[in-house]
């Protein structure tokens, strides 16, 4: 199995992050560290824990990093997650195992990634990149032991691909989806951002799953019911990790019909992050799961330098903040950033049900 470490915001799509990430048969999950983003440390911790709760994955540890980035205030985004970070239902579980704070996040994320064979070990970030951006600067010696950095972030647009977000009309038919350049967990941190793309041994190593192919991958009605009831009997009450899981996905798809004027859907941006490494398997992988066949199309290597925008402040009138969080993409010949344009939509979405069906039988 892939061994891998999720450092992210839980968060209605990182909540979906986690469960594939924790129940795929081909992925080994190390340890969660949650960040700032969605909503507070305090809050996204606590969501990530229930999470493990709920899905019959209490054991995996869960450590609270950054607070905020080094050179800003933090951000949230209240009107998509809610307060908490993961509105929707009153289901959810308390945790049972507690948050490890005795120990330095960072060191533990390090040495979980070391214990792992040279070359293996993934890291996965669905959120804000403090955590990310202060492991590869302390420890430089992780970035010549991974495999790889797949990344949640960032929005590339130039007709990069036709999402359908792309096509809404007015101010949100620009390719951001917190100002009209820059996507949310680029933007929160970006001078963290910068930190990884600037590092060419680590750019080498990055995939981004960007909005333009996030926004392809919309959770549909039909999406929703077949979370809810799998393949049983919808007479039937669904058990209780469905119903989490279906109200979660309930309020996202409000709040981005109410914030985006998106009626098709909500996008489910952060469990791609983890299906990259999916599409990096082996064929020798045991390849019972339709899965096995998951594709992201990269147009054949292609690959780039990224540059993120550090320049602005945060405000409340993002007209004034220019194109700060903005990430610029550039084709270079030879090693650079991988950046998908497309993903096999099908495949994804048997990964996310085969995932809840054995959370259901946890
Ligand atoms: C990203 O921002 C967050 O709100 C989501 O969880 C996702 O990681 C999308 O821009
Ligand atoms: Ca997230």
């Amino acid at each position: 199995r892939i061994p891998l470490w999720l450092d992210c915001d839980p968060g209605h799509d990182d909540a979906f992050a986690i469960l594939i990430a924790a129940h795929h048969p081909s992925l080994n999950l190390l340890g969660i560290t949650t960040i700032h983003g969605n909503a507070s440390l305090d809050n996204t911790t606590y969501n990530a824990g229930s999470i493990l709760e709920a899905i019959g994955r209490p054991e995996v540890p869960v450590y609270p990093g950054s607070r905020k980035p080094f050179s800003r205030p933090a951000l949230h985004a209240p009107d998509i997650h809610g307060e908490s970070g993961l509105d929707g239902t009153d289901l959810l579980p308390k945790p049972s195992v507690p948050p490890i704070t005795n120990e330095n996040p960072i060191l533990a994320m390090r040495n979980a990634l070391l214990s792992q064979p040279k070359g293996t070990p993934w890291v996965v970030a669905t959120g804000t990149l403090t955590n990310v951006a202060l492991l590869f600067a302390t420890f430089p010696e992780v970035v010549d032991h991974i495999q790889g950095l797949s990344i949640m972030g960032g929005a590339i647009g130039d007709s990069f691909t036709d999402a359908p977000m792309s096509k809404l009309p007015g101010e949100r038919s620009r390719i951001g989806n917190v100002t009209p350049w820059a996507e949310f967990n680029l933007y929160c941190d970006p001078e963290s951002s910068q930190s990884i793309f600037s590092n060419p041994a680590l750019a080498s190593k990055t995939t981004i799953s960007a909005l333009d192919l996030t926004h392809q991958v919309l959770a549909s009605q039909d999406v929703q019911t077949r979370i809810l009831h799998g393949g049983r009997d919808p007479s039937k009450p669904p058990t209780v990790i469905r119903q989490i899981l279906h109200a979660l996905l309930t309020f996202f798809a409000a709040t981005y019909e109410k914030v985006f004027g998106l009626a098709t859907g909500p996008p489910l941006h952060d469990p791609l992050a983890v299906a990259v490494i999916l599409s990096t398997l082996n064929p020798s992988f045991a390849s019972k799961h339709p899965q096995e066949a998951l594709k992201f199309d990269d147009r054949d290597g292609e690959r780039f330098a990224v540059h993120i925008v550090t320049d602005g402040r945060h405000g409340e009138d993002v007209s004034a903040t220019g194109q700060l969080g903005r990430s610029i993409a550039t084709p270079v010949v030879g090693p650079g950033v991988a950046i998908p344009r497309s993903v096999d939509l099908e495949a994804f979405w048997a990964i996310i049900l085969d995932c809840v069906q054995l959370a259901d039988d946890c």
